[in-house]
């Protein structure tokens, strides 16, 4: 009967649960924090570790190093099998405000087949992770109630419509802006976000899009190179509550 079902068990749909991802961004998060990436569970065929666009060796990269955490949060992805982990570090020599995106090969979170982290410290874009740690410490980030949630089509065009502003005229009018949207890029904070947008000017389009799409949290997070000003590896994080844009976050790399 076991051999029968091991046989079988491969062919069978398996779903991506949202349990599951978050319970391996908590196993990312107690790496960073005691700086052993030999705690994670890797897969030992599909693992790829890149951190800020680059693909590089695990061991070398932040998580060789404990880090005290001072804030984190994660949103997760059922459809792609991905998740979003943010944390800040801020007390350290070192301090970091990163952002990390997780995959899952077919549908397995009990084995991580990507780490793909935008880690942004002293010297990056706006970079000053304590007063990042000000302004996101007072968010509400709780689950959006079933019926009010919006779409994954509509939180990836809102992704792109925001990374399109540079390169497209017209992209900024298409964002539902909320008239209390927060815009926290570094440590610099903007308040109502549809201020001051870029309306076009630039012929680079920001390339290299991953996404991570949360309908629960109303997130979605791009992990993308800003070609239009870099090019930087970047992370943007969007959430949408009722229907309009709330809060905006990006950690930008100028340094790499
Ligand atoms: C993976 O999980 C998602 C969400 O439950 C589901 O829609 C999808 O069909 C699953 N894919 C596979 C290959 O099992
Ligand atoms: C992450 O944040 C939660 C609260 O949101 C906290 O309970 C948990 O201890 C934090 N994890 C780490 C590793 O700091
Ligand atoms: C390897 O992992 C990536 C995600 O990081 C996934 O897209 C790809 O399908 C996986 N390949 C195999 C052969 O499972």
């Amino acid at each position: 009967m076991v051999a029968l079902l091991a046989l079988i068990a491969p062919t069978l749909a398996v779903d991506c649960t949202r349990d599951g991802l978050l319970a391996a961004a908590d196993s990312y998060l107690a790496a960073v924090t005691s700086g052993k990436s030999s705690d994670l569970k890797l897969s030992s065929t599909n693992f790829t570790y890149q951190q800020n666009n680059k693909v590089s060796d695990i061991a070398k990269g932040i998580l060789s190093t404990p880090w005290k955490i001072d804030l984190n949060r994660s949103t997760a992805d059922t459809v792609a099998c991905a998740s979003y982990t943010m944390f800040i570090s801020s007390s350290g020599t070192k301090p970091y405000v990163v952002g990390t995106q997780i995959r899952h090969a077919n549908n397995d979170t009990s084995s991580i087949s990507m780490i793909d982290t935008v880690a942004a410290t002293t010297g990056d874009l706006f970079f000053d992770a304590k007063k990042t740690l000000g302004y996101i410490q007072k968010e509400d980030w709780t689950i959006i109630p079933a019926d009010q949630r919006p779409s994954r089509d509509l939180l990836k065009k809102v992704g792109d419509a925001y990374l399109d502003m540079w390169t497209d005229a017209k992209a900024a009018d298409t964002i539902p802006w909320g008239t209390e949207c927060e815009r926290v890029e570094g440590s610099s904070y903007t308040s109502p976000c549809g201020k001051t947008l870029p309306h076009g000017g630039s012929a680079k389009n920001n390339g290299m899009r991953r996404y991570v799409i949360d309908e629960e949290m109303g997130s979605v997070d791009v992990l993308c190179q800003f070609d239009s000003l870099g090019p930087w590896p970047d992370s943007h994080e969007v959430r949408v509550i009722a229907g309009k844009v709330k809060y905006v976050h990006t950690i930008t790399v100028m340094k790499t």
